[in-house]
């Protein structure tokens, strides 16, 4: 099985200690962070902007990998990229200019991803995939942590992968909600390359070490 990367999602932190947290997230072998931004428009609820992206590029070295759920991203790429993220994934669902919106994010220096909703099929990347250098899959409906992994989206990362290898280029499949460490290795083994895990690694009832042991051993 191919190296596995691990993306805590700062979501799920305490945000009185976020930077000791991304801090110890790193020590303990992650290897992105991910940043979960959303609008109170294309999902429910609201939560951080650039200057949260700014304030964890000061504190770790790991790549930032932003992932936008909002509506009109096209407006704020260039405050995100300087922010400095590594990556901004936008969501297929609101960007009718799909082309357009990731050469701006590789114009940006950025890497340039699309995240797609759990009913959103797969085949919608077929024309695009040469523009993306991550797919970002939500196994849950994007707009909080902690909900149960659904799932139906199995088939779909199973299908973006192959999808992905008749390419011959690498692009990150990124999976994204419920992630824990009964569901981790069952996406693993569908085709993930990246694991986003929020609760299961930003949680009171263990320390972040142990979230990440956890989901490590998990794949085994
Ligand atoms: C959900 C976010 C996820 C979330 C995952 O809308 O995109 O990144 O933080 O949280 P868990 O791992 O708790 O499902
Ligand atoms: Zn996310």
């Amino acid at each position: 099985m191919n190296f596995i990367k691990l993306a805590p999602s700062i979501l799920s932190a305490d945000f009185t200690r976020l930077g000791e947290q991304i801090a110890e997230s790193e020590r303990h072998g992650a290897d992105w962070i991910h940043v979960d931004v959303m609008d109170g428009r294309f999902v429910p609820n609201i939560t951080m902007g650039p200057l949260i992206v700014q304030a964890a590029r000061r504190v770790t070295s790991l790549p930032l990998d932003v992932h936008l759920m909002i509506v009109e991203p096209e407006r704020h790429l260039e405050a995100f990229a300087k922010a400095g993220a590594t990556a901004i994934s936008v969501h297929y669902e609101v960007s009718p200019n799909l082309h357009r919106t990731l050469q701006a994010i590789r114009d940006l220096g950025c890497k340039a991803g699309v995240a797609l909703n759990p009913h959103t099929p797969a085949q919608v990347m077929v024309e695009i995939l040469d523009m993306v250098d991550e797919i970002v899959v939500m196994t849950v409906n994007p707009g909080f942590g902690g909900q149960t992994f659904l799932a139906s989206t199995m088939p779909k990362i199973a299908r973006l992968k192959a999808m992905i290898r008749e390419t011959h280029r690498s692009i990150d499949l990124i999976v994204d909600g419920g992630i824990n460490p009964d569901t981790a290795m069952t996406v693993v083994q569908a085709g993930a390359d990246v694991l986003v895990a929020g609760s299961a690694i930003f949680n009171e009832d263990f320390t972040i070490e142990q979230g990440i042991q956890r989901l490590k051993s998990a794949l085994e």
